[in-house]
């Protein structure tokens, strides 16, 4: 099991996805910030929250504040100014001086033979990198959560990580990165609703109440819990520490960067006679299993250690 390096956007699912890994025991090189659900500095400060709070060891690096190209979209619709869903802050982490660049650390990690990448959020940050050192970008493999075979949540067709910076993703195919895509479609298959909120709040540790809170907040998204919520980064997190647990299947990957209607919809050629595969697409997630390690990882990040 070879460590790993995670880059986010900071929103709830991403906090759980990143507990999830801290539980399963997977080394963390870094954790790379990128904007996205929210600006950069809300990202970065919530971030710095979390590690504080759940005993992150690893270090955290800023990143790319707006996508390649364009200007940044964010989730503030639905999260709100603190980034963070049903209004709850995070208590502010202790001051500390600016956050390292991300791009020479990543370099460093894969010159160290690091291979393993998980981003949760916009793809930004990894299409520097495959800037910088398209050498190095073709021997990585990025778990993904990102796109959507079918119908999309920031828009009609496209997925809100995809949407918030189209290039990179092409950017990232067209590098050679081997990528697994976890797309909405497996994701809606993994829910949770109010009732985990409060069986995560019987559980010990002195942050159990924060986050249950938090989750509380994150099922109300889907018309105030009265339908279940799905999960995102948590699922692509599962892809990574518990490999089984979700199927893929190869195919042509592409993202629109140019459609009217299509800007950030991926677009997936499943006919292998018609475009040689590029990727691997999740197809289907082992909601139980998936659901488990979720709230195991939550339940690890309320103890605090
Ligand atoms: C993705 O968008 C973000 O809001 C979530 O953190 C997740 O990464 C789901 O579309
Ligand atoms: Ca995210």
């Amino acid at each position: 099991m070879g460590t790993v390096w995670i880059d986010s956007d900071m929103g709830f699912d991403d906090l759980a996805a990143v507990a999830m890994v801290v539980a399963s025991g997977r080394a963390v090189a870094g954790l790379s910030l990128v904007a996205g659900n929210s600006p950069l500095p809300r990202v970065i400060a919530n971030a710095r929250a979390a590690a504080a709070l759940f005993g992150w060891d690893f270090p955290l690096y800023g990143g790319a504040c707006r996508p390649l190209i364009g200007p940044l979209i964010t989730a503030d619709y639905v999260l709100g100014d603190t980034g963070m869903p049903g209004g709850t802050a995070l208590p502010d982490a202790p001051p500390g001086p600016d956050l390292p660049r991300m791009l020479p650390a990543l370099i460093r990690f894969a010159d160290n033979g690091g291979r393993d990448l998980l981003a949760l959020g916009p793809l930004t940050n990894i299409a520097a990198f495959a800037l910088a050192r398209p050498d190095l970008a073709r021997g990585m493999r990025l778990i993904w959560m990102g796109g959507a075979p079918g119908r999309g949540n920031h828009s009609a067709a496209a997925e809100f990580n995809a949407f918030v910076d189209p290039e990179a993703v092409q950017l990232v195919i067209d590098a050679g990165v081997t990528i697994r895509m976890v797309g909405l479609d497996p994701c809606r298959q993994v829910t949770v609703g109010l009732a985990d909120a409060q069986a995560l709040a019987a559980r010990p540790g002195p942050h159990a109440p924060l986050l249950a809170g938090l989750l509380d907040g994150y099922c109300r998204i889907a018309a105030d819990g009265q339908r279940p919520m799905a999960l995102y980064d948590p699922v692509a997190a599962a892809a990574l520490i518990a490999p089984d647990s979700v199927t893929f299947a190869p195919a042509r990957l592409d993202c629109e960067t140019t459609g009217r209607l299509t800007r950030g919809m991926t677009v997936i050629e499943w006919r292998a006679h018609k475009a040689a595969p590029n990727a691997q697409i999740a197809t289907a997630a082992d909601a139980p299993r998936i659901r488990a390690l979720f709230m195991a990882g939550l339940a690890h990040a309320a103890t605090g250690a």
